[in-house]
This record gives structure tokens, C-alpha cells and sequence, in this order.
């Protein structure tokens, strides 16, 4: 099913279980560090649980230490799920990390009954989007985002603790490309981390269900074959430089930040990042994550001095009008 999925197709008339099983494979589509898909679900027919664990197998080690990129990748399935619950009429609540649980759950959604709702609130709105959003990586078209659709956008942040930060003045969006620059060139200057990069990199031609295709990478379709070793290959500086080019000529920069920096908060983080990718994609805006310069510690600092943030910045993305549009990537199917 995966991209083409059809919300009139919605078992109406099945069982609990068939229904759970169609809305997640909303909850699939999210984005997710290196496509990872670091997600593991379980459907509780009994309770009507829908629980979400991080998947341990499909974790980053080396440059996701700390599981910050996999917790956030949860919160962007999360966000998935809750607005095609919304779209479906579930009645739902949400627990984190349930302490009467034995088991390694990060997610609990209880569903109640099904509803008859008249109107269709502001979350489900955004059900059609799930299925348009793509991280794009092809060069930007700079112009401005008018500031009714960045508020429009920020509404759609519905935690009280996760800040939203847009950067828009083109001074502070250039002394940011270049603190990516640095934040880039260390990461591709790592061994450890092109090793690990090189296990997700895919051909364009890849019939894998996890990992990146090289699709919007500049490499033309035939060398992208070579895609583990291209990885390996590629100079800090040439990286570092695209990187710099794209984050310069964004339209706008989205931090998203918070007092804590637990997995809760990076939780939170995720799904307030895939709401507003979600609502900048109805606008034709692409939101594409960079969490090279989180994950870089002194580019991390540097960030916060430069724009003058108190709290943690927690996750960075790009904001872009792009003329060019990548093929989907792929996904592990629900089953
Ligand atoms: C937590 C997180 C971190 C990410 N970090 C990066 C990144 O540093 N660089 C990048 O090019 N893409 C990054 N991405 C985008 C993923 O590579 C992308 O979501 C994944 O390949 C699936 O593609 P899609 O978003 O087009 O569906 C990140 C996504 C998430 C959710």
C-alpha cells in the first residue's frame, strides 16, 4: 500500500485490529532519521492499546548516540497516527512511556469509540499531506514565505514545552549555513559516521524498504549503484559546501526547542516537527531535517549563541519552495 494508500478504502466494517492496521499505515509514511523506520508497533485487541517502541535494530549507534534522532522519529510516526485517528473519527488519549508497562514502550495510544464528529477539525485537515510530504533535497527556489502562512504553520504546534523558532532574516540564515558548514565538514571528516551512512544509502534503482536513495543528490541515476562506496568517498568539503548552499538558500529555518532534553521532550519534538511539515506541505513548502548541526555538539552551542536561544535546540530543518520534486522514499510495509 504504502504511498498510494486511499483514505476511502477504510475498513469501516472490520475489526478493531483491521482498522488499527490501516491507520498505521499512515503512521509509516513519517519521515525518519536515515529512513531508518525505527518504529515497532503493537495492537492490544483486548485493552485497545496501540503501543510504540523503538525498534532496536534499526537504531544509529554512532551518530545517534544518544537516541535523540530515533525518539524524535517515533514523535513524527506519532503525529501520523494521531492525524489519521482524528480523520477517522477515534476517540484517542496519549501516555508516554507508561510506568506500569514491563516492556520497553515509548508511546501509548488507548482508542476509545469511534465518533460521529460534523466538521472536520484542524488536525485531520492534514491527512491529505501525509502522503505529499517528502524530504527535498534539490537546490531551492528563494523567496519569501508571507508571514500568514508561517503563523498558520505555528499554530499547528500543540505542545506547550516545544518552542517554535523560524529564522527568516537572510543575515542570520547565512552566519547558520556557515555554522552548517563546520558541523557538515566533521561529520563527513568522520570515518564512523560515513561508515554508518553507508549501511543507509540506497541506489536509485532499490527494491530495499528501508535507507535514502539518492534521488536528490546530484549524482546522476547510473553511479548512484555505487552508493555505499560514493558515501565513503565523498570530501568533507564538497559535502559541507552543498549543505551550506541549501541551508543559504532556503526560504526560512525552523529550531524547534524545549527546556528538557529527554526522550519525552524529543517525542514531543518529532511530532511537532511532522505537524508542521504537514501544514508547510498544504502550503507547497518542503520541509527537509538536518540534524547534523544538533548532533554536532560545538555547532550546536555556536547555534544557540549565534541566535541567541536559552532553551535546547532540539531539531533543525530547512524550509524551501523547490521546483523539482524527488520520488518518494521507501517503507517497510504495516504488516
Ligand atoms: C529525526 C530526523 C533526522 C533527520 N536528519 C536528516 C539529515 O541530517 N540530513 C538529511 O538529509 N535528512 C535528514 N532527515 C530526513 C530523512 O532522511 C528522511 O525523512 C527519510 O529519508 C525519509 O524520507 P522522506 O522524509 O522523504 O519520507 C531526518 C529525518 C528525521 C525525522
Amino acid at each position: 500500500m504504502s504511498w498510494h494508500i486511499k483514505a476511502g478504502d477504510f475498513p469501516r466494517s472490520r475489526d478493531f485490529e483491521d482498522q488499527m492496521k490501516f491507520i498505521l499505515s499512515y503512521a509509516v509514511l513519517a519521515p525518519s532519521s536515515h529512513n531508518t523506520q525505527p518504529w515497532k508497533f503493537e495492537v492490544d485487541k483486548k485493552n485497545r492499546y496501540l503501543h510504540i517502541c523503538l525498534d532496536w535494530q534499526n537504531t544509529l549507534p554512532y551518530s545517534d548516540r544518544l537516541n535523540r534522532e530515533a525518539y524524535i522519529s517515533l514523535g513524527c510516526t506519532l503525529a501520523n497516527l494521531i492525524v489519521a485517528l482524528e480523520y477517522f473519527d477515534c476517540l484517542y488519549s496519549i501516555e508516554y512511556f507508561p510506568e506500569d508497562s514491563v516492556e520497553d514502550i515509548a508511546i501509548r495510544v488507548k482508542i476509545g469509540q469511534r465518533i460521529k464528529r460534523n466538521t472536520k477539525n484542524n488536525l485531520s485537515s492534514l491527512l491529505p499531506y501525509i502522503t505529499k510530504r517528502i524530504t527535498n533535497r534539490f537546490f531551492p527556489e528563494k523567496k519569501p514565505i508571507s508571514k500568514d502562512i508561517l503563523l498558520d504553520i505555528k499554530r499547528n504546534n500543540d505542545e506547550k514545552d516545544i518552542r517554535t523558532i523560524f529564522v527568516t532574516n537572510n543575515n542570520e540564515i547565512k552566519k547558520t549555513a556557515q555554522i552548517m558548514y563546520q558541523a557538515i565538514y566533521h561529520a563527513f571528516g568522520d570515518k564512523m559516521f560515513k561508515e554508518e551512512l553507508s549501511k543507509w544509502v540506497r541506489s536509485n534503482y532499490t527494491r530495499a524498504n528501508d535507507g535514502i536513495p539518492l534521488y536528490d543528490s546530484g549524482i546522476p541515476s547510473p553511479l548512484t549503484i555505487l552508493a555505499p562506496l560514493l558515501i565513503k568517498l565523498v570530501p568533507p568539503k564538497l559535502q559541507a559546501m552543498r549543505d551550506k548552499k541549501l541551508v543559504e538558500n532556503s526560504s526560512s529555518l525552523l529550531i524547534l526547542t524545549s527546556e528538557n532534553n529527554n526522550k519525552t521532550a524529543w517525542i514531543k519534538t518529532g511530532k511537532v516537527f511532522e505537524f508542521l511539515a504537514l501544514a508547510g506541505t498544504a502550503h507547497s513548502l518542503f520541509f527537509s531535517p538536518m540534524a547534523g548541526i544538533i548532533e554536532h555538539e560545538d555547532s550546536c552551542i555556536n547555534l544557540k549563541k549565534t541566535l541567541h536561544i536559552k532553551e535546547y535546540p532540539l531539531f533543525f530543518a530547512r524550509i524551501a519552495y523547490v521546483n523539482k520534486i524527488p520520488p518518494h522514499s521507501p517503507r517497510r510495509l504495516v504488516e
